[in-house]
C-alpha cells in the first residue's frame, strides 16, 4: 500500500471513535482530509465540529459538516488529528502543516486525542522531523538563538504565515529524549506562541496504518504532577 492509502485506511478507521450526537475536534493535514471525507458519510449523526485550521474548515463546510467556534464549546469528547512523529508514549511532533497552535487549542478542549498516522510516523525518539515553533515575528531571531543553544539548526519557514499571522521556525537536528520537559521549556520563552511538541496533550490512542492493517495503540496520560488539570 502507498503512504496515501495507509492514511486513507486510518482516516476511515477513526469513524469508530466518533460518538453519536457529539461535537468533535478535527485536525489538519492530508491524513485528516481522508477522515473528513469519511466523516461526510455520517454527518447527520454528529452535532458538529471544531476545526483546527482554515483549510480544514473549508473542507468540512464543503462536505456539509457544521463547524462551530472553539469558544462555543466547553469540552469535546474526542479530537482526531494526524502527526509528523509519534513516540512510544504517545508524545508527538506536529505542525508540519503549520496549524500547530489551533491544533493544540482544540486538542486541549478534548478528553481524548485520537492520532491517525501511517507507520512511517512512528519513532523511538522525537526530533528527526524538524520541530516547528510558531513565533511572534519580532521575537523570531531571539527564539532562533535559544533553539540554536539547544543544538538545533533553525530555518524560518519561508513565505509562510500561520492562520494567526505569525511565523514558523523549524528546528532541525534535535533529539528529544524528554518531550514534556522540552515542551514546558520552549513554551516559557517570550514570543513563542506554540511549540509543536504535544506531550501534555499527547495521544490517548493512535490508529497506525501498516501494511498488515490498522494497529490500535493505547497510551497513558501525561504525568499529573507536571501538567495542569484540564479544568484549570
Ligand atoms: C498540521 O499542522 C500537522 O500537525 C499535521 O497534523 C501533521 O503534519 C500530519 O500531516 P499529514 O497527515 O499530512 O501527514
Amino acid at each position: 500500500m502507498t503512504q496515501d492509502q495507509l492514511k486513507a485506511l486510518v482516516g476511515h478507521a477513526a469513524l469508530e471513535f466518533v460518538p453519536e450526537g457529539a461535537v468533535i475536534g478535527v485536525g489538519t493535514g492530508s491524513t485528516v482530509n481522508h477522515f473528513i471525507d469519511a466523516l461526510a458519510s455520517i454527518r447527520s449523526r454528529i452535532a458538529g465540529t471544531v476545526s483546527s485550521s482554515e483549510r480544514s474548515t473549508q473542507r468540512l463546510q464543503a462536505a456539509g459538516i457544521e463547524v462551530l467556534e472553539a469558544n462555543a464549546v466547553a469540552s469535546l469528547p474526542v479530537y482526531i488529528d494526524g502527526a509528523d512523529e509519534i513516540d512510544a508514549q504517545g508524545c508527538m511532533i506536529k505542525g508540519g502543516g503549520g496549524a500547530l497552535t489551533r491544533e493544540k487549542i482544540v486538542a486541549d478542549l478534548a478528553e481524548r486525542f485520537i492520532c491517525i498516522a501511517d507507520a512511517s510516523k512512528q519513532v523511538a525518539v522525537l526530533g528527526a522531523f524538524p520541530l516547528p515553533v510558531e513565533v511572534i515575528p519580532m521575537a523570531a531571531a531571539q527564539v532562533a538563538r535559544r533553539l540554536q543553544a539547544l543544538g538545533a539548526r533553525v530555518v524560518r519557514r519561508s513565505g509562510f504565515v500561520t492562520d494567526n499571522g505569525c511565523h514558523i521556525l523549524d528546528a532541525h537536528g534535535l533529539s528529544i529524549a524528554d518531550p514534556l520537559a522540552m515542551e514546558c521549556r520552549i513554551n516559557q520563552w517570550p514570543g513563542v506562541v506554540t511549540v509543536g511538541l504535544f506531550a501534555r496533550n499527547r495521544a490517548s490512542v493512535c490508529l497506525l496504518g501498516t501494511a498488515q492493517g490498522v494497529q490500535t495503540l493505547h497510551f497513558a496520560a501525561a504525568p499529573a504532577d507536571r501538567t495542569e488539570p484540564k479544568s484549570a
